[in-house]
């Protein structure tokens, strides 16, 4: 197994390595068979580090951003079931820099990525509130105070969100072009959960830097289709200047449907419960009920309703996010659709 050749720009950048790489493009032939639409899936969940998913990626190069500035600590915020969280946790302690979480109160504030938060050694302050507000007014007042106590504090925002951190999407873009042999066709789309966005713009800026015809369709997870593709189109020119490209995001088109995010962020809708039962029964592959089961349901209607003509090639990102699972299982349980 040989990990891609990147591109020199994202080679010279400090990295602190995590993640089991490359993770594996695999075939998905039941749904293939079912949908007439041949369905591949890059495997993200197998990053492999602290159970996996997509922030694997970004803590490498945020880590590695933090442990160049000196820091000794590093504070970061999101949900209480954030993934990203919980992989900041685990990477924190295994650089040796601790962790400081401000979590706001979820739906789930209990269990799953919670739990491993937790096990992981992060230091945790609960809001009571969940405004993003908030939550950044208090990683701001807790910076401040670590650094009056002479600490170094490295600040993530949400969801690694930043051009530190999204750049481990753009990397991502040169291993999956490695790999488009073993596809053998050309994709006509690649679906991602657009969240905070990081993810969907390093994907934006690697395929700039790596020159490649690569349609990109992002499902929100939260907010409307407007506010997602500003987001996007912002952080990935914010992420090719940040690493010294001359290049922009220029003609590339950045696509975001919001219809399937329901009453809102890590609210599950019944399309929802039916991917994760769907994609588990079929192909064995766990979705999570906030980003990859939102994702997955607007490409299942996609293919419903000939968004995605029969016959396409389509790669979904499989961005993780399992462990948020067990925090829902009541939930999905209550929903009916284990029967
Ligand atoms: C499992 C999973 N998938 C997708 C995303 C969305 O990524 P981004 O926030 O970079 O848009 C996240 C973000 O937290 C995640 O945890």
């Amino acid at each position: 197994v040989t990990e891609a050749a990147l591109h020199p720009l994202i080679d010279a950048l400090p990295r602190f390595r995590l993640a089991a790489l490359p993770t594996p493009v695999e075939h998905l032939p039941m749904l293939s068979a079912e949908t007439g639409v041949n369905l591949w899936t890059k495997r993200d969940d197998l990053t492999g580090f602290a159970l996996g998913g997509n922030k694997a990626r970004k803590l490498e190069f945020l880590v590695g951003d933090a442990l160049a500035h000196g820091a000794d600590c590093v504070i970061t915020t999101g949900g209480s079931q954030s993934n990203h969280a919980r992989i900041t946790a685990a990477a924190a302690g295994k650089a040796g820099l601790e962790c400081f979480l401000v979590l706001d109160t979820g739906r789930h504030p209990s269990g799953g990525n919670l739990f491993l938060d937790n096990l992981f050694g992060a230091h945790i302050e609960l809001l009571d509130s969940a405004d993003p507000r908030v939550a950044v007014e208090a990683m701001r007042s807790l910076s401040d105070k670590l650094e009056s106590q002479g600490r170094k504090p490295y600040s993530i925002p949400r969801g690694g969100s930043v051009p530190a951190g999204a750049v481990g999407y753009a990397a991502m873009i040169f291993e999956l072009a490695q790999q488009f042999p073993e596809i053998g066709a050309p994709v006509d789309y690649l679906y991602v959960a657009t969240g905070s966005c990081g993810t969907h713009s390093g994907i934006m800026a690697g395929i700039a830097l790596a020159a490649i015809d690569l349609p990109v369709r992002g499902i929100s997870v939260s907010h409307p289709e407007r506010t997602q593709v500003e987001r996007v189109t912002t952080l990935t020119n914010d992420l090719l200047n940040w690493l010294g490209s001359s290049l922009t995001l220029g003609g590339l088109q950045v696509v975001v449907d919001a219809a399937y995010v329901g009453e809102g962020y890590g609210v599950p809708t019944a399309g929802v419960w039916e991917a994760i039962r769907r994609l588990s029964r079929s192909e064995a592959i766990l979705l999570d009920p906030v980003y990859t089961g939102k994702a997955m349901a607007g490409l299942l209607d996609h293919i419903d309703r000939d968004v995605v003509p029969p016959g396409s090639t389509v790669v979904f990102v499989h961005t993780g996010g399992s462990p948020a699972l067990f925090a829902y299982a009541d939930e999905m349980e209550q929903s009916g659709c284990l029967a």
